[in-house]
C-alpha cells in the first residue's frame, strides 16, 4: 500500500503527459488565464467582478471567458460564458465565496482552455450570528413587510438593521419601522411601483447587525413572488327574489384584470363550504333556499399573468343573510328559561314565607307572659304606695309601649292608688 500510492501517482503523471505531447502533436495550444482579477461592490450584495485579457491569443480564437461561483465549496451551477471582462453577480455576505475564470476559444478544438484563476470574498463577523430565515411579503404592492430571526450565536440584545436597494433608486435606503418580538424581528419599507410597471426591478436586501463582530447577510428577493392582497370588504349583500348578489371592495393599487377572487360561503344545513373563483368584485349565487341562512367570506388572490406570487389575502369578515333561527338565540332560550324558573321559584318561596308569618303570627311564650305580669305587678305596688299621680301617668306612658296585659294591670295599680287617697 505504501509504494502502491507513489507509484500510481506516478503513472497518472506519466500518463498526463503523454496525453500533452498527444495534444500538441494534434496542434491543441492551451490558452493564457486572464489576470488582474478583483471584484468591487455595485450598490449592497452585488459584486463585479473584473479582469484583464490575456495576452498573445491567435486572433483565430472566438475568446470567451467562462466564469463560475462556488460557496463554501460548493459549486453554485452558475457557469457563464462571455466576451465582456467583468461578471455582475449577487453577493453572499454571510459565507465565503470564491469567483474563478478562464479563457476559452469557443468552437474550437484546437486549442484548450486556459487554467482556472480563482480570487474569494471571505465573510466578516463570527459564525451564526447572522440573520436568519429572512422572508418578505410585499403587501398590496404598498409595503414589503420583512421577517427574520437572530443568529444562534448572536448576543440577545443585539440589533439588527436592514437596508435595500433596487435598480431605480440613487442609493441603498435603510428601513427605519421595526419591530421585535420573541426573538423575530421584522421591519416594514414602503414599496411602491407606478401603475403601469408590470416589470419589477429584484430587491436586494442587506441585514447588518450593531456590532463588527455580527455577520451581515445578503438577500435579493423577486418581488413578483411575495405579492400578498389587501383583504377584501364586503360591502353589499342582498337577495334579490331568490338570488343573492354580493360585493365586495377592489383594490386599486393593482393593475386592472391582475387579481381574481374566491367566494366561500356556506348555508345552515350544510357544514361543508362551497368555494368558487370570480373575475369581478362582485358575484350571484342563484335560487337559494329562501329559509335558509347563508354566511360569505371573499379573498383576493393574484392573477398567475401579472404576478407569480402564491399568496393570497386572508378571508375577509364573514356576512350572513337569510331568515333561520339564530342557534345562538336557541343557546340563549336553553339557557335563560331555567335561569328565570329557578329565580321566580325562588322569589316565590320567599313571599310564601311572609305571608306565613303574616296569617299565622307566632304564639307568645306564656312563661315569659306569666313572668312579667307578677315581675311588674310586685314592684307596682311598691311604688303606687308612695307616688303622685304625675309619676304614674309618666308610668303609664312607658309602659304602654311594652304589652297592654301589662298596661291593664298599671291602670289598676293607678285605680287603687286613687282609691287609697
Ligand atoms: C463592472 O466593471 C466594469 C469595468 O470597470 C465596468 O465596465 C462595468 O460597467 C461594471 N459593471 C457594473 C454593473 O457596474
Ligand atoms: C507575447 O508574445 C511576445 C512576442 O511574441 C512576447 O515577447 C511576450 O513575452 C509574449 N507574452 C506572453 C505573456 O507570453
Ligand atoms: C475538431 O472538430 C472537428 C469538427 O467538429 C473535427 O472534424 C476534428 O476532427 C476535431 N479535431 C480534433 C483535434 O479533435
Ligand atoms: C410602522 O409599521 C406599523 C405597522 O404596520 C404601521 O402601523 C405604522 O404606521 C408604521 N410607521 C411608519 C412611521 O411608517
Ligand atoms: C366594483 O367594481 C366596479 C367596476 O370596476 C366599481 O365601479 C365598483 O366601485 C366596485 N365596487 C366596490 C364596492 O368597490
Amino acid at each position: 500500500m505504501g509504494a502502491a500510492g507513489p507509484a500510481r501517482a506516478a503513472l497518472r503523471r506519466r500518463l498526463l503527459l503523454a496525453l500533452g505531447w498527444a495534444l500538441a502533436a494534434a496542434g491543441a495550444k492551451v490558452l493564457p488565464p486572464p489576470s488582474n482579477l478583483d471584484f468591487s461592490f455595485v450598490q449592497i450584495c452585488t459584486l463585479n467582478w473584473t479582469w484583464t485579457a490575456p495576452e498573445n491569443v491567435s486572433s483565430s480564437c472566438n475568446l470567451e471567458y467562462s466564469s463560475d461561483i462556488v460557496i463554501n465549496e460548493v459549486p453554485q451551477d452558475k457557469r457563464e460564458w462571455s466576451k465582456s471582462l467583468f461578471r455582475v453577480t449577487d453577493m453572499f455576505l454571510s459565507e465565503e465565496m470564491r469567483f474563478k475564470v478562464r479563457s476559452e476559444c469557443k468552437y474550437d478544438n484546437t486549442s484548450e482552455p486556459s487554467r482556472w484563476v480563482e480570487t474569494s470574498v471571505r465573510p466578516k463577523g463570527v459564525l451564526g450570528t447572522a440573520a436568519m430565515d429572512l422572508e418578505c411579503i410585499w403587501h398590496n404592492l404598498e409595503y414589503m413587510d420583512c421577517r427574520w430571526f437572530a443568529g444562534k450565536n448572536a448576543r440577545s440584545d443585539t440589533k439588527y438593521t436592514l437596508f435595500y436597494w433596487y435598480d431605480g433608486l440613487k442609493s441603498p435606503k435603510k428601513c427605519s419601522n421595526y419591530s421585535v418580538h420573541e426573538r423575530i424581528f421584522g421591519c416594514i419599507f414602503n414599496l411602491t411601483f407606478p401603475k403601469v410597471t408590470n416589470t419589477y426591478p429584484t430587491i436586494s436586501i442587506l441585514i447588518k447587525g450593531d456590532s463588527e463582530e455580527i455577520r451581515p447577510v445578503c438577500a435579493s428577493k423577486n418581488p413578483t413572488t411575495l405579492v400578498k392582497p389587501a383583504t377584501p370588504k364586503t360591502v353589499r349583500l342582498s337577495k334579490v327574489n331568490n338570488d343573492i348578489h354580493l360585493e365586495w371592495s377592489k383594490s386599486d393599487t393593482f393593475p386592472a384584470n391582475c387579481l381574481y377572487y374566491e367566494v366561500k360561503y356556506h348555508n345552515s344545513d350544510l357544514n361543508t363550504p362551497q368555494i368558487i373563483k370570480v373575475e369581478y368584485n362582485h358575484t350571484s349565487i342563484p335560487s337559494v333556499d329562501p329559509n335558509t341562512k347563508y354566511t360569505f367570506s371573499v379573498r383576493a388572490k393574484p392573477k398567475p399573468e401579472c404576478y407569480s406570487s402564491k399568496l393570497h389575502s386572508d378571508w375577509s369578515e364573514e356576512k350572513s343573510i337569510g331568515k333561520k333561527p339564530d342557534s345562538t338565540l336557541y343557546f340563549v332560550l336553553i339557557i335563560t328559561i331555567p335561569l328565570i324558573v329557578a329565580v321566580s321559584t325562588i322569589i316565590l318561596l320567599f313571599y310564601l314565607k311572609r305571608l306565613k308569618i303574616l296569617i299565622l303570627p307566632p304564639i307568645p311564650d306564656p312563661r315569659e307572659i306569666l313572668k312579667r305580669m307578677f315581675g311588674e305587678q310586685n314592684e307596682d305596688s311598691q311604688t303606687c304606695a308612695k307616688d303622685d299621680s304625675v309619676n304614674a301617668y309618666n308610668r303609664l306612658i312607658k309602659e304602654e309601649e311594652i304589652h297592654s296585659l301589662v298596661l291593664t294591670e298599671t291602670l289598676e295599680c293607678s285605680y287603687s292608688e286613687n282609691e287609697n287617697r
